[in-house]
């Protein structure tokens, strides 16, 4: 009874809807007022869900599983009449790719003006690294270990997208990726378990700010749930299988983090695990999502993702295929139609129980009451805000200050970085030196090339370069098919004539990073290692500093010894060259640490630093012993790798115990000195490794980092607290637990470059 009473007073309210009662709407909220004290007049959003979904058919419900694309690029702002149809039939729940309030408004209208029960929709985007204002790419601001700037720069990210009309990001990726011809790797956090999950939970925060009710904040959306990044050989899509034991251990914490941040959605993935497509996998969805963690937002899908499971072989034709997927527990079908499709007759049929679709739909329609889109469908859709909000000031420069703190420093020798004062002439050669296109990387959401600053732009209105000369030459293109670019090279060296030093701007092209992006060869791709080669016989004496914008991890084997120093940019964003330019002069003494290992040859992929240590060891003097015959075990650059203008020396690590109970604490610390002559900061990193247990366990562990600022000359003892949880694992009988035994603590700038203690834990 009181649900009836309650399901006719919401009907009522929605009749509100119309124009005619408009008048009783709260006020729309004014250009940069915050939503987060708003309440929303239906009260409890589950009881509201379950009323509204009385008043629903059974079509209608199920629209709200369907999530379509705009045809924003197609038609501009206008709307195809069958887009249009379905949207007032309430055959759409949700829209992607439309973003910009009039756009977004003009969908919203037909939606709550047209339909029979004026259910608002919900608006989607892939805002990965920022909306308008692009921030680096996900791997680089990983790299500059710095969570606080991270959460700083998903809510900036978020401002900029709700103020465009947006309620929802595909956003973050928090899959772990330890293989770098994988094209995806540059939009995650990197190969670790532990600095990816610190990381997901952060960007969750950032995202959803203060709450989802808010005018200024964006659903977030895990994703690619899950274990995407272990697609077989690298190459994207491809089949992934795994213990459940390395699921558990190393690929699921950083979901399970994003739960805990209270994550308001999750992307199931295109991938198989264990023979059953993500999409329609009860495992992931159902056992461990939800029963497990007791996540209670709603689950999409890849972009059509339940079609494929025609292709992956698992469903025999698309009903199949949809009935599979609502059982196992997805809510939203990204772009397949096919819930919208087969779903009502599947329940006619009883092949899939009405309860299930009622669930997801219910799932649905709790977040767009929490998003506030019943009390006012309009209220992300303020022009104000749209132009008060995005590409302010501020966030250029927020996203340049991340731009510098992303980058890492992976050699300096004969002091070639910071340039010098005194520098008269340089030269500013390679085919990414003036490529502002290239800056923001893949997944750019709505950044846009002419809003984003090249090399070229930020080194020359610089001001520690006033005065100086550029000789600036593209020479060759990012890629150029074989034979070497002969021509290009010769002009390219010929520029650099005369120059005090080089700066060569090398790396990939932004579309050979990203999705279906992967490759086969990791080296720098065309000509480009031909080109240093040629500049370094050339200028034998004459500093030559690489600035690399690249997407993955690259083999730079080939590279390294005809360059002095060698800066990682990545791909820095829309203040690529501001910030860039910043740690080439020394206004920002570069402080990234590497978040994915360096191999030095494609033939040790997949390589990262948390391996086991297998029953044989390398030992270079023992044959029998595992490892190459061509190349040492360990990568060019390890995990956690990272140089300063300044130098950190690390004494032992001290420990307040040699010995801790399950239930104690023990205290690591380390002391760390500027010995340098500059202001730096560092990334002090603690690594564990648990000697004997049930099963074998890696070598080692990140567990804990500070980032530290130091004069020179100062000194900082730095302390971590170990926990007997720290030390859990899935132990032989797969019990999240930690064992007692030896364990070996070790702290040090980078994974490979340690000091060690020892504890027991009782
Ligand atoms: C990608 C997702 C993305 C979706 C929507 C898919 O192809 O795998 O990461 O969110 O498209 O654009």
């Amino acid at each position: 009874m009181f649900f009836r009473l309650f399901a006719l007073a919401f009907a009522l309210l929605l009749c509100q809807a119309t124009p005619a009662a408009a008048q009783k709407r709260p006020r729309p909220l004014k250009a940069n007022e915050s939503g987060s004290t708003f309440r929303s007049r239906f009260g409890n959003p589950e009881r509201a869900a379950d009323s509204l979904l009385r008043l629903m058919t059974l079509e209608e419900r199920i629209g709200q599983l369907n999530l379509l694309t705009s045809d924003l690029d197609v038609t501009g702002a206008s709307l195809r009449p069958q887009y249009r149809r379905d949207i007032e039939q309430g055959r759409v729940g949700a829209v992607f790719n439309a973003y910009g309030v009039d756009f977004v408004r003009k969908l919203q209208e037909t939606a709550v003006k047209n339909s029979r029960l004026k259910i608002p929709l919900l608006f989607g985007y892939d805002v990965i690294h920022g909306h308008k204002t692009i921030f680096p790419m996900p791997l680089a601001m990983a790299c500059s270990w710095d969570i606080g700037r991270i959460e700083a720069a998903q809510r900036i990210a978020a401002v900029e997208a709700a103020s465009m009309g947006l309620d929802w990001t595909f956003a973050p990726m928090v899959d772990i990726a330890r293989d770098p011809r994988w094209g995806r790797v540059m939009e995650g956090a990197g190969e670790d378990t532990y600095l990816g999950s610190l990381i997901a939970a952060a960007q969750v925060r950032g995202f959803q700010g203060r709450g989802i009710g808010d005018v200024l904040s964006v659903m977030a959306c895990a994703k690619h749930y899950a274990a995407y990044g272990a697609a077989q050989a690298g190459r994207d899509y491809n089949t992934v299988d795994m213990s459940e034991r390395v699921l558990r251990d190393v690929y699921l914490p950083p979901f399970k983090a994003a739960t805990d941040a209270g994550a308001a959605t999750f992307m199931t993935s295109f991938n198989e695990l264990d023979g059953i497509p993500a999409t329609a996998n009860r495992f992931l969805l159902d056992q461990v999502l939800r029963k497990e963690w007791g996540f209670k937002g709603f689950v999409v899908t890849d972009y059509t993702a339940i079609m494929e499971m025609l292709f992956h072989g698992t469903a025999k034709d698309s009903a199949e295929a949809g009935m599979q997927a609502i059982l196992a527990g997805t809510d939203m079908d990204m772009q397949s139609a096919i819930f919208i499709k087969f779903l009502p007759d599947l329940v006619r049929q009883g092949k899939v129980p009405e309860a299930a679709v009622n669930q997801a739909a219910r799932r649905i329609l709790i977040k767009k009451f929490e998003l506030g889109l019943f009390d006012d469908p309009y209220r992300r859709l303020s022009p104000e805000r749209e132009k008060a909000n995005v590409l302010t000031p501020a966030h250029r420069l927020a996203s340049r200050e991340m731009a510098a703190r992303s980058c890492v420093l992976l050699k300096n020798e004969r002091e070639a970085l910071p340039l010098k004062a005194g520098i008269k002439r340089l030269a500013l050669i390679g085919p990414l030196a003036n490529a502002a296109h290239d800056m923001i990387g893949g997944w750019s959401a709505a950044g846009e090339d002419k809003h984003s600053i090249s090399l070229m732009a930020g080194l020359q209105n610089h001001p520690a370069l006033k005065g100086v000369t550029f000789q600036l030459e593209k020479g060759i293109d990012v890629e150029k098919p074989e034979p070497a670019d002969l021509p290009g090279i010769r002009k390219a060296v010929d520029a650099a004539q005369g120059a005090d030093v080089i700066v060569l701007a090398l790396g990939e092209s932004k579309d050979m990073s990203a999705e279906a992006s992967s490759r086969s060869n990791i080296k720098l791709p065309g000509s480009q290692e031909d080109l240093v080669a040629a500049m370094r016989a050339r200028y034998p004496n004459t500093p030559i500093v690489a600035v690399l914008f690249n997407g993955r991890p690259l083999d730079l084997s080939d590279v390294l010894g005809n360059v002095d120093a060698l800066l990682e940019a990545w791909y820095p964003g829309t203040e690529a060259g501001n910030g860039v330019a910043d740690v080439l002069t020394g206004a920002y003494n570069p402080s990234g640490k590497l978040t994915m290992s360096f191999p030095r040859n494609l033939g040790q992929v997949p390589i990262f630093y948390n391996q086991k240590n297998t029953g044989r060891p390398e030992n270079p003097k023992e044959k029998y012993t595992s490892k190459y015959l061509d190349v040492p075990n360990d990568p060019l650059f390890p995990f956690g790798f990272g140089l300063s203008y300044t130098k950190f020396s690390y004494g032992a690590p001290q420990l307040s115990a040699t010995s801790m109970g399950m239930g104690d604490s023990l205290r690591v610390s380390v002391t760390v000195t500027n010995a340098g002559t500059r202001l730096g900061e560092e990334v002090v990193q603690l690594y564990v490794r648990d000697l004997v247990g049930s099963v074998t366990r890696p070598v080692k562990e990140l567990k804990g980092f500070r980032k530290i600022r130091l004069a020179p000359g100062a000194s900082e003892m730095v302390s971590f607290t170990l926990r007997a949880k720290d030390l859990a694992f899935y132990t032989a009988e797969m019990q999240f637990r930690a064992e007692p035994g030896t364990f070996r603590v070790m702290t040090g700038p980078n994974s490979a470059d340690v000091q060690a203690a020892e504890f027991t834990l009782r």
